[in-house]
């Protein structure tokens, strides 16, 4: 009886002990860790932000919060820390001086974020860092060479075709309809059967696209997980009903990028060479995935295969739906840059229906509007690298090795300090002697430095494409009754879809 009542006594006592730690041990090390954090900040005066939750309450999620960090930009010159929890906190930078110290150097993509990202589109080239990017980089390069991307023309022209059937409805009405669902069903539809030689359907079978679905699912999650700081702990995450959405919609993504390597090794088994010539197929991205060969002989594996599978479906489709659909928008809002593109465009097609290779370098007006959008609405808003030591930046100002940069693009791209009149929208901005005038990366929207986008021409040229076939058959009318309210995803958003209205172009 007495030995049970002294461990019971010595039992509470250790509770006892360890719930004094608790009080004072944890409120230390949070209070400890903060305060070294601010210090490391010190040099950079930001937005108030809650001790708990950082900036994260400021954003509403409502087609504001882009515009909230471009208002910050101007209290606070060049960058500003932004909060994600008690100890995140991200140095947002929006001058093109800081954008070329953090991009022309070698610092990896923080693993904060893309982290978040390897569930799905695994290790592939936008998440990989060190020398994995750099193989794989050497390797898939080629996939890129303009021999490569020239077939791609005729095939970007039949998907923009097809889409542009579809809207014959919308022109008979003049009613208003959503183009960003459109967009991405053609994008897809595009990256299938350049990169992947995968006959699709998948603009013409109806109903929701479960891929395109999934990337929406997974692109919320993405941003949520961010915003929500519990949620950066994986095993929280993991154990959450959004964890369980997620396993979910990555297993619909998956299940389509294997489908599309399944049909072509089955193909393979039998193509010959000869074979693929007579059928007329040229040399595509999975060709170079599955048979390229470093110095030595090492080809990539099953797993880095179906990563880099994952990485180019996704990133050859969603930022050129999004970069697509706010191009046209732009050009429905301003009719008169869209007439001088109209007859730019009718000059370079000739009288054909397709685009050719040679045309694409026939329409430097159009080519101007598409920068316009691309800087007003950048498809990739934001970029964000981790530092592996301290950087000092143009203004003296340094910040310590271990920290979060992040570029804000779309910040960058409406700074006043570097573009008049900011959110007007001026191709002529990108006249020669105009872009001269400016810094190389006063306009990144598609990065820049060695961790630039590997698909920046093929994106120009499919952009190029759709917008001319676009404009040769449809008007676009803005419907004032529906601003885009933009929201970041992974890519550029709107909450309320992109609207425009159209008629048939008679000429
Ligand atoms: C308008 C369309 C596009 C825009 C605005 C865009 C923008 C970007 C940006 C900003 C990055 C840097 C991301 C970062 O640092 O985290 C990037 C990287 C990348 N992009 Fe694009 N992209 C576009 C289209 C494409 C297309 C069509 C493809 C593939 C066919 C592609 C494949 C990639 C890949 C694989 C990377 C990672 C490159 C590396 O780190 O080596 N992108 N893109």
């Amino acid at each position: 009886m007495e030995l049970t009542e002294a461990l019971s006594r010595l039992q509470s006592s250790w509770i006892y002990v360890f719930s004094l730690l608790c009080l004072v041990v944890v409120p230390y090390m949070f209070v400890v860790k903060r305060k070294a954090v601010l210090q490391s900040f010190e040099a950079f005066p930001g937005p108030p932000a809650n001790f708990l939750f950082g900036n994260v309450l400021e954003f509403k999620q409502d087609g504001t919060d882009l515009f909230k960090a471009l208002e910050w930009g101007k209290k606070y010159p060049n960058a500003f820390p932004l909060w994600f929890g008690p100890f995140l906190c991200l140095l947002s930078i929006h001058h093109p001086d800081y954008v070329k110290t953090i991009l022309t150097s070698a610092e990896p993509k923080d693993e904060f974020i893309y982290s978040f990202l390897v569930p799905w589109i695994g290790d592939g080239l936008l998440v990989s860092n060190g020398k994995k990017w750099f193989r794989h980089r050497r390797l898939l390069t080629p996939g890129f060479h303009y021999d490569v991307l020239k077939p791609y023309v005729q095939l970007m022209s039949q998907s923009a075709k097809t889409m542009l059937d579809k809207w014959e409805s919308y022109a008979k009405t003049n009613e208003t309809f959503e183009l960003f669902e459109h967009v991405s069903l053609m994008t897809l539809d595009t990256i299938l059967q350049c990169a992947f030689s995968c006959k699709s359907n998948c603009q013409t079978e109806g109903g929701t696209n479960a891929y395109i679905k999934a990337v929406y699912e997974l692109s919320d999650l993405v941003s949520l997980r961010k915003r929500t700081f519990p949620y950066h702990s994986n095993l929280i995450f993991y154990l959450s009903p959004h964890g369980f959405r997620y396993r979910k919609a990555c297993k619909v993504a998956h299940s389509h990028t294997a489908e599309v390597v399944k049909k072509r090794k089955e193909a393979l088994k039998e193509e010959t060479e000869l074979g693929r010539i007579q059928a007329n197929r040229y040399l595509d991205f999975l060709d170079i995935l599955l048979f390229t060969r470093d110095e030595n002989q090492q080809g990539l594996s099953d797993e880095d295969i179906r990563a880099e599978v994952d990485t180019f479906m996704f990133e050859g489709h969603d930022t050129t739906a999004s970069g697509i659909s706010f191009l046209l928008y732009c050009l429905a809002c301003h009719p008169e840059h869209q007439k001088k593109c109209r007859e730019e465009v009718l000059q370079a097609l000739g009288g054909k229906d397709t685009m050719d290779w040679e045309a694409l370098n026939k329409i430097p007006y159009t080519t101007m509007c598409i920068k316009e959008a691309l800087r007003l609405y950048p498809p990739v808003p934001g970029i964000s690298r981790k530092l592996t030591k301290p950087v000092t930046f143009s203004d003296g100002r340094t910040l310590p090795a271990g920290f979060y940069v992040g570029v804000g693009v779309f910040a960058v791209h409406r700074n006043p300090d570097v573009w008049k009149n900011p959110d007007v929208f001026d191709p002529l901005r990108f006249l020669p002697e105009n872009v001269a005038k400016r810094s190389p990366h006063a306009f990144v929207p598609f990065s820049a430095g060695p961790r630039n986008c590997i698909g920046q021409n093929f994106a120009m040229n499919e952009m190029k494409v759709v917008t001319a076939l676009t404009l040769k058959r449809y008007q676009l009318e803005e419907d004032p009754d529906f601003k885009p309210k933009l929201i970041q995803r992974l890519v550029l958003r709107s909450l309320n879809g992109v609207n425009i209205k159209i008629r048939p172009f008679e000429p």
